[in-house]
């Protein structure tokens, strides 16, 4: 698959490794983190020298989700100062550093513009190539900052804005065995959560208040069931338990209601992994499932995942909790995966708010439409 239109690769082909690795910034600013880390990629595997998040959530939560605006403006404030601790607390000067990656999409562009441009800034300022990364990317390798991980391996990545199952081969070798066709399952965690009056973000207000529940009373749709391919659904489910969350009269209703929706997410979750992997397993002996991004940080759905990958002979590998959420550190490591294959960026290059991470199968089968769904990381 081709997904790298806006690399170009080094003339002198791949970076040679420093005998002690390559060190390599990350940016992140795709969503409301404004994060920086210093990453070194050796022999011995990835080295997180530092990681940086500034969270936003406080600037947000009185409006129940992320402003886009309020995002950027706040990106722009703390982006120096983010960067310059992840250097400070790495204990490194700037040319210790092989390489400056940024998130150049998907996301929230006004966002994403502010890292890539601080980006692009340091790089030139210092002579530094620029790697420009696909924050999905950055998603895909995670788990390699707290295990080292070989290729290939099949990725459910679920978070705020995405729910795919890939194929990962390698860096930039991605392809998409299924996708939502409609929300993510964070943000299906997220609009459930404000429709019970739970703060946001509400994936951990709902996994908290779910601990005192049970959900067995509850019926709620189970999407999808017919089909035999590893799509997703969660609106009809958003829709039926916003609903019955107006139902719900005292905390233990909205406890009950929370466990009800935490076990359906998580056993559709589970349902069509597990088609993935029965395919999967036909065709690679090497069997680990990696889960990664912000709804991965979910205990009940890492229980389940668990148990479904030990049923089918997988191993099971989820990212620490400090790099489930979005963080610089998988950025930077994507980068310096990039960097050593000699896969850097023109100093020209775009932000993109939409970005698949396998053009190839989403051109040819887009579940987004252009007159559907134009969610902000759709
Ligand atoms: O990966 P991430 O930080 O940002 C995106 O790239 O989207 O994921 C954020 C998402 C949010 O929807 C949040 O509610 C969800 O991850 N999340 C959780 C939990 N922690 C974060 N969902 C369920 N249970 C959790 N414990
Ligand atoms: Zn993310």
């Amino acid at each position: 698959m081709k997904m790298d239109a806006d690399y170009s690769r080094a003339t002198d082909g791949a970076t040679e490794r420093r005998s002690d690795g390559l060190t390599v910034l990350g940016l992140e600013t795709s969503c409301d983190e404004t994060a920086a880390s210093v990453v070194r990629l050796s022999a011995a595997g990835a080295e997180v020298l530092s990681s940086v998040i500034h969270s936003q959530i406080d600037d947000h939560a009185a409006y129940g989700g992320v402003v886009p605006e309020i995002a950027a403006r706040s990106h722009v404030e703390m982006i120096d100062g983010v960067t310059r601790r992840a250097m400070s607390e790495a204990g490194l000067d700037w040319s210790a550093l092989d390489g400056v990656a940024a998130t150049a999409g998907p996301g929230l562009v006004g966002g994403v513009m502010v890292g890539l441009s601080y980006g692009k800034a340091a790089a030139l300022a210092r002579g530094l190539p620029l790697i420009a990364v696909n924050h999905l990317e950055g998603h895909a390798v995670s788990a390699r900052l707290g295990a080292e991980t070989t290729y290939p391996f099949l990725l459910l990545l679920v978070s705020g804005g995405h729910c795919q199952l890939l194929e990962v081969r390698g860096i930039g070798d991605m392809s998409r065995l299924g996708t939502t066709i409609d929300d993510a399952a964070g943000e299906a965690f997220d609009k459930i959560a404000k429709a019970m009056g739970l703060g946001y973000p509400g994936g951990p207000a709902l996994e908290k208040l779910a601990a005192s529940g049970d959900g067995s009373r509850f019926e709620l749709p189970r999407a999808l069931l017919g089909r035999k391919d590893c799509d997703f659904s969660f609106s009809g489910l958003k829709t039926a338990a916003s609903r019955l969350a107006q139902t719900c009269e005292t905390e233990q209703d909205r406890a009950d209601l929370a466990d009800a929706v935490q076990k359906v997410i998580a056993r559709q979750l589970a349902e069509r992994t597990e088609r993935a992997m029965k395919d999967y397993a036909e065709a690679h002996e090497h069997r680990l499932f990696v889960v990664a991004g912000g709804v991965a940080a979910n205990k009940t759905i890492r229980r389940t995942l668990e148990d479904l990958a030990a049923k089918h002979g997988f191993a099971f590998l989820a990212p620490p909790m400090a790099y489930c959420t979005d963080n610089a550190a998988m950025i930077a490591l994507a980068g310096a995966e990039r960097l050593e294959k000699g896969l850097t960026s023109d100093i020209d290059v775009a932000a993109r708010p939409r970005w698949p991470l396998d053009e190839t199968r989403a051109s040819v089968d887009p579940v987004h439409k252009k007159t559907g769904r134009k969610g902000a990381k759709a």
